[in-house]
């Protein structure tokens, strides 16, 4: 997208390189992130506003170690190193990194010694807690730079080029444990690099309406709807621009949600009057799954049977269709440097039971590419989606097949579906909906013993998971109260035939996954 003004941040490996991101998308400044290969020449083109360089897990005196060229320096745009950026800045200039011998790691306190620029609105002589997570430390600022802040293990947490304007700082203020980190990081943005706060939900709708107006002309767009915010959010989005010239499809597998289908035609088909075809292959779908046990090929199954479903569909829609939308994110197109190589890269593409083949003919309008996670649900919002499919949990592709552990019958759906729903349902009573992550039930493949009446039963184990997570990538099981845990297992055992016995996760990811299979 065209935007006036751009940060460029440099990823050297950081786990914080995205919350840099979002905080500076918080305060409502566009910013890209980008590795440490993009040369001088690329940067001059890209033009930013100003320059972050990450932290990172590597010393920059390893061999090997991602450097910078000196020319950043001299580029005239002003640059923040944060940690192992930092560190870099020192060397360039000449400067000693060294190891420190009391590493640094959580919160400490510095004291700030010249309160202006990056530090303005921290009075010389006054302290304030940050977040260190390093074992390098520059121990004298190089000639030409002077100190802005230290603390009791760090002579230099902060410091500044007496004549550029270039500060470093050891600490994090991207993370939630340095309390006035937004304030530092908007010293940086607004005073320092002069950025102006237009990077707004509103802003954005307004601009990439216009430009997929000017890109699909009086041309036609489908659409694959799978019930998420990112598909959703995605078609809305392209349906503000060229209105019936878009359609969406939404392939029942009879595997989603109780009531998930009723509420995608209820927010698309009546109340935004989208053109909505709903394909329900849902026999279809038991039927290829019928005695399969194992979980990667119950994906697999799901996986092809989706897209021939969908690009039978897709056909239907009409030979004059030129453009598929789909909901994809930042995070999943950030070409990130990653010292270590990058596992997320594999787990994503076997998550990606959406993928259509590559030689389908057409062009992808690709709406959210920009977004994290959190600005697309403000931008559903800005377009009017109602609130339940805004504020949903993640929900995987193939369904409540990895929720169904052994054989996928309808039955066995029918039960899962209706204990799910009981949960969600209390879970949204209680208020706890939003501090979730992602909540859902799961069906376990073994019975258990119970006693009903005077009668003994022997019925389907119930597992329920809750947990809390920023990306999905690590996890922590949420701590219900005990009050809400018994009345969800009371009303599941009572409720839901079938099911004597419930039992809840209380694992974390890692060693474990969000997902049971
Ligand atoms: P795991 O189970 O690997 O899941 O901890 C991490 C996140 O990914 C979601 N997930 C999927 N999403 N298609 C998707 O679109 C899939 O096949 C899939 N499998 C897992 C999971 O729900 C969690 O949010």
């Amino acid at each position: 997208m065209k935007t006036a003004q751009r940060l460029l941040i440099v990823d050297f490996g950081s786990q914080y390189t995205q919350l840099i991101a979002r905080r500076v998308r918080e305060a409502h400044v566009y910013c890209e992130i980008h590795p440490p290969t993009r040369g001088l020449d690329w940067i001059r083109e890209f033009a930013p506003i100003g320059i972050v360089l990450s932290g990172g897990p590597n010393s920059v005196y390893d061999e090997g170690a991602p450097g910078a060229d000196p020319g950043l320096l001299d580029l005239g745009i002003p640059v923040l190193g944060i940690c192992y950026g930092m560190h870099l800045l020192a060397q360039l200039s000449g400067g000693g990194v060294r190891r420190s011998s009391e590493r640094e790691y959580g919160r400490a306190e510095i004291e700030v010694m010249a309160g202006r620029g990056l530090l303005e609105g921290f009075p010389a002589g006054t302290k304030t807690p940050v977040w260190m997570s390093h074992g390098d430390l520059v121990d004298v600022p190089p000639a030409g730079w002077r100190v802005l802040a230290r603390s009791a293990n760090t002579p230099v947490a902060a410091f500044q080029h007496t004549q550029k304007p270039i500060y470093g700082v050891q600490f994090h203020p991207e993370v939630a444990h340095t309390p006035r980190g937004a304030e530092i990081l908007h010293n940086f943005l607004f005073g320092i690099c002069g950025a102006k706060p237009t990077w707004t939900p509103g802003q954005f709708v307004q601009n990439v309406v216009a430009e997929i107006r000017e890109r699909v002309g009086g041309r036609r767009a489908i659409c694959g709807l799978s019930g998420g915010v990112d598909s959703a959010v995605a078609a809305a989005l392209v349906y503000r621009a060229i209105g019936e010239r878009l359609t969406s499809i939404f392939v029942d597998h009879g595997l989603l949600r109780a009531g998930e289908r009723s509420q995608v035609e209820r927010a698309f088909r009546s109340e935004l009057g989208m053109d909505l075809r709903v394909v329900d292959a849902s026999e279809l779908f038991l039927r290829k799954l019928a005695d399969v046990d194992d979980p990667e090929e119950k994906r697999r199954r799901i996986g092809h049977t989706f897209i021939d479903v969908f690009e039978a569909a897709a056909r239907d829609v009409g030979a004059d269709v030129e453009f598929l939308v789909q909901g994809t994110l930042y995070p999943d197109v950030i070409e990130s440097f990653s010292p270590r190589g990058s596992p997320s890269a594999t787990i994503k593409t076997h998550h990606n039971v959406g993928g259509l083949r590559p030689d389908l003919p057409f062009e992808l309008i690709e709406p959210l590419r920009e977004l994290f996670k959190d600005e697309v649900r403000q931008v559903g919002r800005e377009l009017g989606l109602p609130e339940e499919i805004v504020r949903r949990h993640p929900f995987p592709g193939p369904g409540l097949a990895v929720r169904i552990l052994g054989p996928v019958t309808a039955q066995r759906v029918a039960t899962l579906q209706a204990a799910d729903a009981l949960y969600l349902e209390e879970i949204r009573r209680a208020g706890l909906y939003d501090q979730i992550w992602q909540a859902f039930a799961v069906l376990l493949p073994v019975r258990s013993v119970g006693v009903m009446g005077d009668g003994r039963t022997y019925a389907n184990v119930v597992a329920l998971r809750a947990v809390t997570s920023l990306d999905g990538m690590t996890a922590d099981w949420f701590p219900f109260p005990h009050d809400i845990l018994a009345t969800i297992a009371t009303r599941i055992t009572n409720e839901v035939p079938g099911v004597n016995r419930v039992v809840y996760d209380v694992s974390s990811k890692p060693p474990a996954t969000i997902e049971w299979e």
